[in-house]
């Protein structure tokens, strides 16, 4: 990896200063070490980050984790049934408690010297520790979890607003889908050496749809700004009737550091498409309390990194995790109806195809762009009108890291 650090003279801000609006970012932006750190303590750490769905957590002992960069969050349903999440870091030495990205549980029990943790993070047993040893002291750290219609969200910085207060007005878009309702039918993990704002870039902008994703431009009407305006009004009007909250809501550049961007707006599918599959018919049972097929798809987003499509009949949803410099991890997972069953309700490769198949293509040209950022005749290009949203990100990216 051609490795561009930042000169010692050379500090964040000063690189910041050097952004041409509307062109994309620096190479130091995707290479340097410091501007890494950097990204990592504030978006990651000061943002409401989605994690996870409750149907993960299906019992007391259930927990899976969350690892943005050298953190790892355990999120866990407790005795008690109550969702939590906690630093996945032992109370003693410091050795990490869950080595297992996923699973189930009757206590955490550190491997290193065997501390034993209960579901609700109280230190239960420790070994040969002095008869004074207050063990009250020496719970998991707790990290902030909220739940937003079965979406798991945590936040790693107690002084930031709340979660589910700041997004109230997108709750009539959820409400029709009921996600909370519904459960994990396939979750696939694309590891993509390339840093994680090549990714978000990648996903907040369709001028790529047309020439990379034959699939999805086929169904979807996003990869052509002209074919989206013509269909949108028909589309709009069928998706009131059958149920679906047709207000768009952009609030994908909140100035303010620590506030949350969300996202929601619907867009048609082209005929015969009823969803997101191959050759445009259902895939799975209707999702919630809508009735017949139809009313376009939602794009939705809910935090920096986490984004989602939501079919009549399945949700995907994404979340991007930063695993190195120049190392992301694109987690998706398919929502079905809670009651869907494998084999009889769906098939599990229909179902999978349409973001497979976008996401194999997706890695490829994300991989492709750093390669290109990371040679010395890179330099920043100008973007296009299509790509309002990554030049909105950008903005709001160095906003947050200024
Ligand atoms: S580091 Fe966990 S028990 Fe020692
Ligand atoms: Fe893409």
């Amino acid at each position: 990896m051609n490795r561009i650090e930042l000169d010692r003279s050379d500090d964040l801000s000063g690189l910041i200063s050097t952004y041409r609006p509307g062109f994309s970012l620096d190479a130091r932006f995707y290479s340097s070490d410091a501007v890494y750190q950097r990204d990592l303590d504030v978006v990651f750490c000061r943002n409401w980050i989605y994690a996870g769905h409750i149907s993960q957590l299906p019992k007391p002992g259930c927990f899976f984790l969350m690892e943005p960069g050298e953190e790892s969050i355990i999120v866990v349903r407790d005795g008690a049934r109550s969702v939590r999440a906690f630093a996945n870091v032992c109370r003693h030495r410091g050795c990490r408690i869950c080595t297992a990205e996923a699973g189930e549980v009757k206590a955490f029990v550190c491997p290193y010297h065997a501390w034993a943790y209960e579901l609700n993070g109280r230190l239960r047993s420790k070994r040969a520790m002095p008869k004074d040893f207050d063990r009250s002291k020496y719970g998991l750290k707790p990290v902030r979890c909220e739940i937003f219609h079965g979406l798991v969200f945590i936040n790693l910085d107690d002084g930031a607003p709340g979660l589910i207060d700041a997004i109230d007005e997108m709750n009539s878009s959820f409400e029709p889908y009921q996600l909370e309702n519904t459960r994990v039918a396939c979750r696939e993990t694309y590891t993509v050496d390339a840093n994680w704002k090549l990714a978000v870039e990648n996903f907040m902008e369709c001028y790529h749809c047309a020439p990379a994703h034959a699939e999805y431009s086929r169904c979807h009407t996003l990869k052509s700004p002209k074919d989206n305006e013509a269909l949108r009004p028909a589309m709009l009007e069928e998706a009131g009737r059958l149920g679906y909250s047709t207000t768009a809501i952009d609030r994908s550049l909140p100035t303010d550091t620590g506030l949350v961007q969300y996202y929601y707006a619907r867009n048609a599918l082209y005929e015969p498409f009823v969803t997101g599959s191959k050759d445009g018919s259902a895939v799975a049972p209707l999702l919630g309390r809508v009735k017949e097929y139809g009313g376009g798809v939602a794009d939705i987003q809910i935090g920096p990194v986490s984004f989602g499509i939501l079919y009549p009949d399945h949700a995907v949803l994404y979340r991007f995790v930063p695993r190195g410099v120049q190392c992301t991890d694109m987690d998706i997972i398919w929502l079905v109806n809670q009651d869907a069953e494998q084999g009889k309700d769906y098939d599990l490769d229909e179902l999978t195809w349409m973001w497979r198949v976008t996401s194999e293509a997706d890695k490829k040209i994300i991989l492709y762009n750093q390669k290109g950022i990371n040679s010395r005749y890179y330099e920043p290009g100008p973007l296009s009108e299509m790509e309002a949203f990554t030049s909105g990100f950008i903005r709001w990216y160095l906003a947050q890291i200024e």
